[in-house]
């Protein structure tokens, strides 16, 4: 094995082996079909959706239906349930199976108070019976490997990550990916790895490492450290999604790439904008590209500027131009006002 062979592996689930051992994190409002495509374009082997409720009511809004979308998409075909109910997550996850999702993933890693106040996401790590019943619920009512996504514990005096970990594995969990941070921690402090090392340390399921992951040398040490199967990376992948095949390269060659050209910003961009306005449409489109505008141009010079302008643009075809412009006067040289 090369020095970096060990580095360089892929992960599987189930009967899925991934291209290489990096995950897009579910991000609700962020991991949408377009940015899972573009992710896994760029080097993600498994880009997680954003989660759908469990509440079947939801399931005919429009929201739902596009949430649950994966026309075209490369496989595998995650995709994340909420909710704290057995038999409605059974049938969640039913359904969302018979919708074409390969693997059915659970969130009980998400602090939203939308989340919480329901009993669910992070909060169900607090009723560790409740944890075993939804999993067995899930894993009995689909065909397809299930997995569960967690934090650390409840809050720092109760970590109960490994006893959840184990639990999980005794239910049928296929794969676990655990955050770094206690749901009582929110997203203050830094992600600790050692809770990860130990989950990964007691159960035989592969184990997904996330927190705090901002680049290809964090990566590797993350995945040194925890003895973790792959990693998981979200906000850093927020208007930098080529950050999948830097960390890809770096662990295969332990070399870093060059940071992107401006012009190939643009052209990633332009691409990525298309496509929100062709899946949402034009009015919810734009809306929605702003956000990924707002994170591609920070830290540009003049980014600021930009934002203050084009966040006020109602068109497609407006909303375009002028990214495409600010960018083409970036990669020209021009002196931008900051
Ligand atoms: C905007 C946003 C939305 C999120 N939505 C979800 C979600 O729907 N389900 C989930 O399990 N985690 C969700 N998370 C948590 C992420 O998946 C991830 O665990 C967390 O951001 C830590 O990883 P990072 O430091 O790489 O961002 C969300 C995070 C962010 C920033």
């Amino acid at each position: 094995m090369t020095p970096h062979g060990r580095y360089n592996k892929s992960m599987r689930i189930g009967p899925f082996t991934l291209r290489n051992r990096l995950v897009l994190a579910p991000m609700a409002g962020v991991t949408d079909r377009p940015f899972r495509q573009l992710c896994k374009q760029l080097g993600a082997g498994l880009a997680v959706s954003e989660m759908v409720s469990s509440n079947s009511l939801l399931w005919g809004s429009e929201k739902t239906r596009r949430r649950a979308d994966h026309c075209g998409e490369v496989e595998p075909k995650s995709v994340q349930i909420a909710g704290a109910d057995p038999r409605m997550m059974a049938e969640a996850a039913r359904y969302n199976a018979d919708q074409g999702a390969q693997i059915i993933d659970i969130n009980m890693g998400c602090p939203a108070k939308k989340v919480c106040n329901v009993l669910a996401g992070s909060a169900l790590l607090r009723d560790e019976a409740l944890v075993a019943r939804i999993l067995e619920a899930v894993v009995a009512a689909v065909e397809v490997p299930v997995t569960l996504k967690i934090r650390t514990g409840w809050d720092k005096a109760s970590r109960n990550g490994v006893r959840i970990a184990r639990l999980a594995e005794a239910a049928g969990a296929q794969a676990l990916a655990v955050h770094g941070r206690t749901r009582a921690c929110g997203y203050t402090g830094e992600a600790e790895y050692d809770t990860i090392a130990a989950i990964k340390a007691a159960v035989a399921i592969p184990v997904v490492a996330n927190g705090d992951i901002t680049d290809p040398e964090k990566a590797r040490r993350v995945l040194e450290h925890t003895g973790a199967d792959a990693v998981m990376i979200g906000r850093a992948a927020q208007g930098r999604p080529w950050i999948f095949r830097e960390i890809e390269h770096y662990l295969a060659t332990g070399r870093l790439l060059p940071e992107p050209e401006v012009d190939e910003i643009r052209d990633v961009m332009i691409g990525h904008l298309i496509n929100l306005y062709s899946f949402y449409g034009e009015h919810t489109g734009v809306r929605v590209a702003r956000k990924h505008i707002s994170w591609y141009s920070k830290g540009q010079p003049g980014g600021a500027v930009f934002r203050n302008t084009i966040n006020r643009v109602e068109g497609a075809e407006q909303q375009l131009a002028m990214t495409r412009e600010f960018f083409d006067r970036l990669a020209a040289g021009e002196e931008l006002a900051a």
